[in-house]
């Protein structure tokens, strides 16, 4: 059977870049240069890349967070919202923020950054709570994030401590735990794994499948290890110097990785019982101010060919689930 997949979240030829002043020279970053991306009502998925190739910046494009030096150059951002797409690139502040936590929510990069650390964690959940939620008191949000928490499998006591006194894996799973507490239909997600150990990053892992199995939501989740990709994700889109390069299923892509990129990432996991250095990327990633003429992957590329510097290829469709933009591929 073949089953009909709702897109709940898409862009069309985004640009995101930042503007900037730099000894009185105009500087423009492009941290997000012409992403076509498309996701679906019930899925993880997961966003990949190295350090400074845009992951983070496209989820808060993703999110509507465009704040200055941040802007939106070009292209539009479509959430699916009662059966209707509705362009939220042109929304207001006022109506995007009322999506927030209900239709879409956001798990920063460093979660102590959600917190107010003056007050118990209650404290930070009634406050998210009640700027969204109206017309409840103070006492019924704190049974709503009682209930929430207990579901998740928190301990109940961890809403009566200060967010300093709870360890950065329970932290972690506190600030998910808020993240979901709306029952949100789509859930964004910056490096919520990242500087954790692997038996915590283990748990944040189960936390976030089981969220997900249970609203029958959509996570869009960014990180550049790519074991917790092969752990979590459905499909898989590979980020490079602000543009998406690859994306498949998750078996596709390390089965069958076809741009060099997505092969150095996948040769550089470390394999089981292996104990060798495994081959990182060789050299370094570009400056987003300053990028490479045509495909922006060619200075680092073991196989560039002429038309590789001239010209950056269109991605090449392999099957409906996976697509590739290289010149070694198809008819790219
Ligand atoms: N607030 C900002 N002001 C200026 N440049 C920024 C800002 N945030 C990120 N950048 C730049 O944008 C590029 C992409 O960054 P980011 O989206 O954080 O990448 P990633 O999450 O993949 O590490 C980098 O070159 C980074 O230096
Ligand atoms: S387009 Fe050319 S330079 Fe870019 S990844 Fe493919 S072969 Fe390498
Ligand atoms: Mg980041």
């Amino acid at each position: 059977m073949i089953e009909e997949k709702t897109v709940i979240l898409r862009t069309e030829h985004l640009k995101a870049f930042y503007l900037l002043e730099v000894h009185g020279t105009q500087k423009t970053v492009k941290a997000v240069n012409d992403v076509d991306i498309q996701i679906y009502e019930n899925e993880i998925y997961g966003i990949a890349g190295e350090s400074g190739c845009g992951k983070t910046t496209l989820l808060k494009t993703l999110f509507g967070e465009i704040v200055p030096p941040l802007r939106l150059i070009d292209g539009k951002i479509f959430y699916r919202i009662d059966d209707d797409e509705v362009d939220v690139s042109r929304m207001k502040s006022e109506a995007k923020r009322k999506l927030r936590m209900e239709y879409i929510s956001y798990i920063p990069q460093g979660s102590m950054s959600v917190f107010n650390p003056v007050l118990k964690i209650k404290g930070t959940f009634a406050d998210f709570i009640g700027s969204h939620v109206h017309g409840q008191s103070r006492a019924e949000i704190f049974e709503l994030a009682r209930e929430r928490i207990l579901e998740l499998g928190l301990p109940k006591n961890v809403l009566d401590v200060y967010p300093h006194q709870l360890s950065g894996g329970m932290r972690q799973r506190v600030t998910i735990a808020l993240a979901a507490s709306l029952n949100p239909r789509i859930m964004i997600g910056d490096e919520p794994t990242t500087a954790l150990d692997v038996v915590v990053q283990r748990g944040v892992i189960q936390m976030l499948k089981d969220i997900q199995k249970n609203l029958k939501n959509t996570i869009v989740l960014v990180t550049h290890d790519m074991g917790v990709h092969a752990n979590i994700a459905d499909r898989i889109g590979i980020m490079y110097a602000g543009k998406l390069i690859e994306e498949a299923t998750t078996e596709k892509i390390f089965a069958q990785p076809l741009h060099p990129y997505t092969q150095f990432l996948i040769n550089s996991l470390p394999k089981f019982g292996d104990k060798s250095m495994r081959d990182s990327v060789p050299g370094s990633p570009p400056s987003l101010a300053d990028l490479p003429t045509g495909c922006p992957f060619h200075p680092r590329c073991p196989h560039v060919k002429d038309i590789c510097r001239q010209e950056m290829p269109n991605f090449h469709h392999l099957d409906e689930n996976h697509k590739v933009a290289c010149w070694l591929v198809g008819e790219a």
